[in-house]
């Protein structure tokens, strides 16, 4: 049987520092870049289509972090994920600079009607000529939902709400038949109004009645991306996404994820197994020699603001963790915010207790993704494994200082990999839908 190549991704922010705190500080870090100018963009664009892979991924929250201590000040002070500037922004400018590189982009649904959202995606993937992914989330920091004047309803009822607003945006992104351009300039038609329906919805949560406002996109709607990992999230993505991007600290719990997920494909919602591709988060650290890589590790490592760590996971799992003990186990405390994130952080501990100190480290450091530290071939002998055993179609790689991070790979791992034959030589593909799907 041949093996199953990969696919990669490269996971990062509009901003100063993406998920690894502390990063700005790094000596290499952008080093001649300004991320807020359209060349940085350009050049991490072409780094990673030059490495051929599908995607860049922009990760997104709508506002700082404010649960640690109830404030932003800790965040601002050690830029956790902060500044960040508005996702989307950027997509064409990427766009414009690669002909084949996929830009996924996470975009919220909270405080957006679908109308608006799926004209704006069916834009992009204009411009991006058939290359965008929406990362379809629904705002899970307290911060989000201050900073809109509001409060955060639990878990259940965002995902009730999430499924009514993708309902709305798949009737509008079908909503077009084909042949309804006529542009029949002698008798001054451009379009047939029986093939661009009206779009009727009368949902729980949204209601609408209009015209999608965009004609239909290369790729019809999106790449459909989903990264919930509760039980409800799980089910949300087995029936809508189209690639999932998970975070599992060990080659068993990808093993048991991909197991579970395909299992709810094939018995809830009758879609066959396999059929939404597995993209787990890993972070990667190379260099010749593993002596090399592990003091490289090392200093990033050192780089972390102890501080700024424990903001950052407040943030993210939504409790104020300057009102608790560090040294307690994290597995004890429940957490209205990303339950996949707090699974993957007790789980990281193989077994033996995660503090809640011990869990802001490794968050702040690699958002609980295995660290893969090492020579090329140390590397990809670890990625084979976790397509192998781990059931993984691909990885999302966790950016430390950048571009670096990604020219070393794609300097040293792709052509390790190449040589092994578990990555592809060109793309195939014409869309990021095609290019998710090629196996050769
Ligand atoms: C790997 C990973 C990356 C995520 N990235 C984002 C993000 O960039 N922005 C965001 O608002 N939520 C992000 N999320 C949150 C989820 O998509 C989801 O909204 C959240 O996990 C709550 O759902 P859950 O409890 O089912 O996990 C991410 C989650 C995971 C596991």
């Amino acid at each position: 049987m041949t093996k199953k190549k990969a696919h990669f991704l490269g996971f990062i922010q509009h901003g100063v520092s993406s998920h690894a705190t502390g990063m700005w500080r790094h000596p290499k870090d952008k080093v001649g870049w300004d991320y807020a100018s359209p060349p940085y963009w350009h050049h991490l664009g072409q780094t990673l289509e030059r490495g051929l892979f599908d995607a860049i991924f922009i990760a997104d929250e709508l506002a700082p972090y404010n649960t640690y201590a109830d404030s932003s000040d800790t965040t601002v002070k050690y830029a956790v994920q902060f500044p960040t500037h508005e996702p989307s922004t950027i997509v064409p400018v990427i766009a414009g600079a690669t002909r084949n590189l996929g830009i996924g982009v996470t975009l919220s649904t909270a405080f957006e009607h679908p109308y608006s959202m799926s004209r704006r995606l069916s834009s992009l993937d204009h411009l991006t000529g058939g290359r965008l992914a929406w990362n379809i989330v629904s705002s899970y920091s307290k911060s989000e939902w201050d900073a809109y004047g509001s409060t955060m309803p639990d878990r259940s009822l965002r995902y009730e709400r999430l499924h009514d607003y993708i309902d709305l945006c798949k009737k509008l992104w079908s909503s077009w038949d084909e042949g309804a351009i006529v542009a029949d300039r002698v008798n001054g038609v451009y379009a047939d109004p029986s093939k661009v329906r009206e779009v009727n919805h009368d949902g729980p949560f949204f209601k609408c009645r209009a015209r999608h406002f965009v004609s239909p996109s290369p790729q019809g709607n999106p790449v459909l991306w989903q990264a919930g990992s509760s039980d409800a999230g799980r089910d949300f993505a087995a029936e809508h996404a189209e690639a999932i991007f998970a975070i599992h600290p060990t080659v068993e719990r990808m093993r048991a994820y991909s197991d579970d997920l395909n299992n709810r494909l094939v018995t809830r919602f009758s879609r066959p197994a396999n059929s939404v591709k597995l993209i787990y988060g890993i972070q990667v650290v190379v260099a010749e020699t593993r002596a090399e890589a592990e003091e490289k590790y090392e200093f990033i490592r050192s780089l972390v603001p102890k501080e700024g760590s424990l903001a950052m996971i407040s943030g993210q799992l939504g409790v104020d963790f300057s009102q608790y003990d560090p040294d307690q186990a994290l597995a004890d405390i429940a957490v209205p915010g990303i339950q996949g994130v707090k699974d993957a952080l007790v789980e990281s501990g193989s077994g033996k207790t995660v503090t809640i100190a011990e869990a802001a480290q490794t968050y702040s450091l690699r958002f609980s993704m295995p660290a893969l530290v090492g020579t090329p071939a140390d590397i990809a002998d670890q990625l084979e494994d976790f397509m192998d055993r781990g059931g993984a179609d691909g990885f999302m790689l966790l950016a430390t200082y950048t571009p670096g991070c990604f020219e070393e790979f794609v300097d040293l791992v792709v052509p390790e990999l190449q040589r092994r034959g578990r990555y592809r030589s060109a793309y195939t593909g014409t869309t990021l839908r095609d290019n998710l799907r090629q196996t050769d």
